[in-house]
């Protein structure tokens, strides 16, 4: 029996890996992009829902391409990392003009679209052609650093190396048997699950693992400390007052410049000067518990407060302003922690006198 290192990953990714996940089971090159890039920096049971409510709208990749950039980005709401959602647009936009609405069928000519690394470009043209291409996702980098005891944090010289690492033990190209696409997409998939389901950061499940006779970090005893950790920079904190200005029945909600946080999505007007040029001024200011949110660069400490009026103010020249029913709020593409204040704000409301 062949007991390569790639040959053990397909064998138990059949056998023991996941196989009912929506967007497996296709070869679908629209589907299989979507879902890798929502698989980006979330989890499994989070991306599901969002995959299929996709997919109900944007069934394939012209009706996502001919879509306004917000609605794009109110479905997208609640997943975090916005960039991606804006690169997925623009991606799909460029399928369809410069490639005729058909995705590309290498990694290389992948790798050249919007939010589409190399990584990623690799597992849709393993999953959608059967390219033998490497992937390098962290679950990976925690898997290979594992098994070859590999010692330094894996970003910089150490990831280059991983790379060069995680293309030699790509299933043989020349040797028999030949690889074929069903088992190109069993291998990154069973890299995948065995980083997602076995080889835990913490309390890896050895036990269950193919890779575990050889795997250089269990004979060391050293799965805990493998890989080392990138030292953290300390992540600076910003400081910015929510205002929640309502009368009960509406919000008043800002939409962001279409780059940087938050990035073309609704949230509160910032600051008491805001209160001023709003011309609300005067009115009693109730605060709410201050809450943080952590973004990839900073910390955010949010403190909201509630500003009730009698009338809301007229919108009708301010471009990026909206007033939005408390209960439709929610649908139209707000942040996740935008999301949990609308709530709050609507619990909060009916308990104060008007
Ligand atoms: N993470 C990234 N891609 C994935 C996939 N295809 N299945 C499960 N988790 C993933």
């Amino acid at each position: 029996m062949d007991s390569s290192f790639a040959r053990r990953v397909i064998r138990w990714q059949r056998q023991a890996g996941r196989h009912d996940l929506p967007w497996q089971g296709t070869h679908d090159p629209y589907r299989v992009w979507l879902s890798e890039i929502m698989l980006q920096q979330t989890q499994v049971a989070t991306v599901v829902d969002y995959f299929l409510r996709f997919l109900a709208r944007f069934p394939e990749v012209r009706a996502l391409a001919a879509a306004s950039p917000e609605e794009v980005l109110a479905l997208w709401a609640g997943l975090g990392y916005y960039a991606r959602a804006r690169h997925l647009h623009a991606c799909a936009r460029r399928v369809v003009g410069e490639y005729g609405g058909q995705f590309p069928s290498s990694a290389a000519a992948l790798a050249e679209l919007p939010g589409i690394g190399r990584s990623t470009a690799a597992a849709i043209a393993a999953f959608a052609y059967g390219e033998r291409a490497a992937i390098l996702d962290g679950n990976v980098k925690r898997v290979l650093c594992r098994h070859f005891a590999i010692e330094g944090a894996p970003v910089g010289a150490v990831e280059k190396s991983l790379w060069t690492l995680a293309e030699s033990l790509l299933p043989p190209l020349s040797s028999a048997p030949q690889i074929t696409h069903e088992e190109m997409a069993n291998y990154t998939q069973g890299l995948m699950d065995l980083g997602a389901t076995l080889c835990l950061s913490r309390t890896p499940h050895c036990e269950s693992c193919p890779l575990a006779t050889s795997c250089l970090a269990r004979q060391q005893g050293r799965q805990e400390s493998l890989p080392a950790k990138a030292p953290r920079k300390a992540k600076p904190c910003r400081r910015a007052e929510f205002l929640l200005i309502t009368d009960g029945k509406e919000i008043l909600l800002q939409r962001r410049p279409s780059s940087g946080v938050w990035g073309g999505l609704l949230t509160f007007p910032e600051g008491r000067e805001a209160l001023r040029l709003l011309g609300q001024e005067g009115h009693e200011l109730q605060p709410l518990p201050p809450r943080e949110h952590v973004f990839t660069h900073f910390r955010l400490e949010i403190h909201p407060v509630v500003c009730k009026v009698e009338k809301m103010p007229d919108m009708a020249n301010q471009p990026n302003l909206e007033c939005l029913p408390l209960k439709t709020a929610l649908k139209a593409g707000v942040p996740a922690p935008v999301a949990r204040l609308l709530e709050e704000l609507r619990n909060f409301v009916s308990r104060i006198p008007p």
